[in-house]
C-alpha cells in the first residue's frame, strides 16, 4: 500500500490517502492541545502511545463484536484504517463523576454514579463542541435514529468491555469520548482510545492516569501516558 498525499491534519493526527480508495493511513502525532486548542503543547511519545493503545484496544473490542476501523498497524505511529465519513458527535460515556460534569453539576470529582451516563457534542471546532440530545443530532441532520441507536448500544458495549479490562490492568475508566463514521452502510468505531481521549485513574489510589495531567498543569504527563502502556501489557 502506498501512502499519498495529506487529507487532513487534525490537533492529534494526520489522515493520509492510500492508492487504496477505501483506505486511509491515520499517523499520530506528539501534539497535544486543550481547551479546544487554546492550550498547546507536546507530549513526548504519545503519539506512539496513543497509536499501539488504540490499535490493541480496537482488536479486543472487534473480538467482542464491536466493528471498527482498524485494519493493520503499520508503524509505531502509522495505522491502516478504513474510509469512513465520520459523524459529527462526540460520544461521551461517564462512569464516575469528573470534568465538564463535575463543573455543570456541582457533583464533586469521584463520585460514582448510579449508572453509566451518555452524552452527545456537536464536533465544531467554532462552536466548541456544544453538548445535545439526539434529537438534536436528529435534527440538524448529524445522524438518523437508527443510527443514534446503534451508536448507543454499541458505546455502552465499549464501556462494558472497558471497564473490565481496564480493571484488571488496575486502571478505572472514569469517562472516554469516542467517534463513530459510516463504512460500506454501516456505523463503525473510528478515531482513538486513548489517555487524550479517556479518564483513566489507578484504582487504588486515583492518580490521574490520562490527558488531565497535562489540562491541568499536574506534571508527570509523559510517565503517566508511558504507566498505561505498560499495564495494559503492549510494550
Ligand atoms: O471535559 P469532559 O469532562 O466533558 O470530558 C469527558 C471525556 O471526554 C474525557 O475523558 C475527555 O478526555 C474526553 N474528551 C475528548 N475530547 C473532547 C472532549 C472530551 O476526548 N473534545
Amino acid at each position: 500500500m502506498k501512502k499519498l498525499e495529506m487529507l487532513y491534519e487534525g490537533k492529534a493526527k494526520k489522515v493520509f490517502k492510500t492508492d487504496n480508495e477505501d483506505i486511509y493511513i491515520v499517523d499520530y502525532k506528539d501534539d497535544a492541545t486543550a481547551f479546544n486548542g487554546l492550550k498547546k503543547g507536546t507530549i513526548v511519545g504519545k503519539g506512539v502511545v496513543n497509536n499501539k493503545m488504540t490499535n490493541h484496544i480496537f482488536q479486543i473490542l472487534e473480538k467482542e463484536g464491536v466493528p471498527t476501523h482498524f485494519i493493520e498497524e503499520l508503524s509505531d505511529r502509522e495505522t491502516a484504517v478504513k474510509k469512513v465519513e465520520i459523524v459529527p458527535l462526540e460520544v461521551i460515556v461517564r462512569n464516575v463523576a469528573a470534568g465538564s460534569f463535575s463543573k455543570k453539576l456541582g457533583i464533586e470529582e469521584g463520585t460514582k454514579l448510579l449508572e453509566p451516563t451518555l452524552e452527545f457534542s456537536y464536533k465544531n471546532d467554532d462552536l466548541g463542541d456544544p453538548m445535545i440530545n439526539d434529537y438534536y443530532a436528529i435534527a440538524i441532520g448529524a445522524a438518523t435514529r437508527e443510527e443514534i441507536e446503534r451508536i448507543t448500544e454499541l458505546v455502552f458495549k465499549v464501556n462494558e468491555v472497558l471497564c473490565k479490562y481496564f480493571a484488571e490492568c488496575g486502571i478505572e475508566l472514569i469517562d472516554f469520548k469516542v467517534e463513530f463514521g459510516r463504512c460500506k452502510g454501516e456505523i463503525i468505531l473510528a478515531d482513538e482510545i486513548s489517555p487524550d481521549t479517556c479518564r483513566l485513574w489507578d484504582i487504588e489510589t486515583h492518580d490521574k492516569l490520562d490527558k488531565d495531567r497535562f489540562r491541568r498543569d499536574l506534571g508527570n504527563v509523559e510517565d503517566a501516558y508511558q504507566e498505561v502502556f505498560k499495564r495494559l501489557g503492549i510494550m
